[in-house]
């Protein structure tokens, strides 16, 4: 035998067993994290290996391949316990927390900043903003960044969020760049964290409540609100505060401390949409307890009591675009503010369909 021949072989080998070695390496690594994983204390693989921060603002980005098919049946919020171990887990649960207990962070007598009147956001975005057609976030995510015609621009949730703050919660904008707002992206993108882009899922924001034949009626709105409403929101709206006055138990309906009439639940359809399917407190879209009338008048009187007024002369810069039930003018059909805040809305609605 030519033991150069042998030499050559064994050299040609080298590399073989090399790699082979590195292999086994690697699968004995894989092996041992995955049972680390397993007796993790959670006990639960982390969901969310490629959860990341994007941008220098810490703009959280979902990957695409994590957004599931929509469903048929109701929106389903996702739990907690689907984050639990993550490194987001903390800023979702401050997220979720804020929605709950705004006032006690945000509100008059806030720990963190004193910017909005001590509503809660949970007051109008029922259970934390996961209740059926109870005003819940689930289509968020998978909607936002969208156009909006009330601003006649492309919003980003930032800008949605602060708007509930400056209208709904009478208030002022988040910094986009705050661990409070930041917590609160994280938590609605989690929300929809299984909700395809682009589609919204069944149930989410609000139920709709049919158009009456007439205009709706603020002098029964007051005596259906007396009979329904007062024993929790009082009879004069002002709601009443927990015993540290942080937030409020019942939270008010009008006065200097509701929302401003530039809100979404100033519109009455808005107002009444909450209501049917979600108050008295209780109340679902499966068990509704109020009749469309009642709805529809109850809005009515609400929304005539005093409460703050916001200039927002940038809204709307396509007035034809204004809602149907948009209490202020100018618009661009002949109906004047009176039937364009009470109704009957269906000849406007009419009107619009023809012009179209
Ligand atoms: C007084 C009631 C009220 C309060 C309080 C309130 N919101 Fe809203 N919010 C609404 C209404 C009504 C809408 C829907 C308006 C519309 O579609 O015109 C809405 C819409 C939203 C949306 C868009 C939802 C979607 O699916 O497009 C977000 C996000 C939001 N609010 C966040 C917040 C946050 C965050 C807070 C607390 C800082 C808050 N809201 C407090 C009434 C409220
Ligand atoms: C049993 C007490 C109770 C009754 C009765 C009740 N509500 Fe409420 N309402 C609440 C509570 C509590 C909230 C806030 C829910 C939360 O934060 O989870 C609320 C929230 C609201 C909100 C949104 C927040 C705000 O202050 O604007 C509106 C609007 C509202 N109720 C309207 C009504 C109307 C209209 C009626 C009568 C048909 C009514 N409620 C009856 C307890 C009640």
């Amino acid at each position: 035998m030519n033991p150069d021949i042998n030499k050559n072989n064994l050299e040609k080998s080298i590399p073989h067993i090399a790699s082979l070695m590195y292999v086994v390496i690697l699968i004995l690594v894989a092996v041992i994290f995955f049972i680390y994983q397993i007796f993790n204390t959670s006990g639960e693989l982390l969901p969310f290996p490629s959860f990341e921060n994007e941008s220098e603002t810490g703009d959280i980005k979902i990957p695409d391949e994590m957004y599931t098919k929509n469903s048929e049946a109701y929106w389903i919020a996702p739990d907690l316990e689907d984050v639990k171990g993550s490194a987001l887990e903390a800023q979702i649960a401050y997220g979720k927390e804020l929605i709950m207990h705004t006032a006690k962070y945000l509100g008059p007598k806030g720990s963190v900043a004193q910017i909005s009147n001590g509503m809660n956001c949970q007051n109008c975005h029922l259970d934390a903003g996961t209740k059926i057609f109870g005003n819940n976030y689930g289509s968020v995510a998978s909607t936002f960044p969208k156009f909006r015609a009330r601003s006649g621009s492309e919003e980003n949730v930032y800008k949605r969020v602060n708007d509930c703050f400056e209208r709904s919660l009478n208030g002022l904008a988040l910094d986009t760049t705050s661990a409070e707002m930041q917590a609160i992206k994280a938590y609605m993108l989690f929300l929809g964290k299984n909700v395809e882009k682009g589609t919204v899922v069944k149930g989410s924001g609000l139920k709709d409540v049919p158009f009456l034949d007439r205009a709706a009626d603020p002098l029964n709105g007051k005596t259906i609100y007396i009979a329904k409403c007062a024993s929790c929101h009082q009879v004069n709206g002002e709601g009443i505060l927990t015993a540290s006055g942080e937030e409020y138990t019942y939270p008010p309906l009008w006065g200097k401390n509701s929302y401003n009439d530039a809100a979404g639940l100033y519109r009455l359809s808005n107002f009444a949409k909450y209501a049917k399917y979600n108050m008295p407190l209780g109340a679902t879209h499966e068990m509704p307890q109020l009749s469309d009338e009642e709805a529809w008048d109850l809005s009515a009187f609400v929304n005539t009591q005093p409460r703050p007024h916001k200039e927002t002369p940038a809204d709307w810069p396509d007035i034809s675009k204004k809602p149907i039930d948009h209490p202020s003018g100018p618009y661009s059909d002949g109906f004047n503010e009176k039937q364009h805040k009470f109704g009957p809305f269906k000849p406007i609605a009419e009107a619009r369909k023809t012009s179209k």
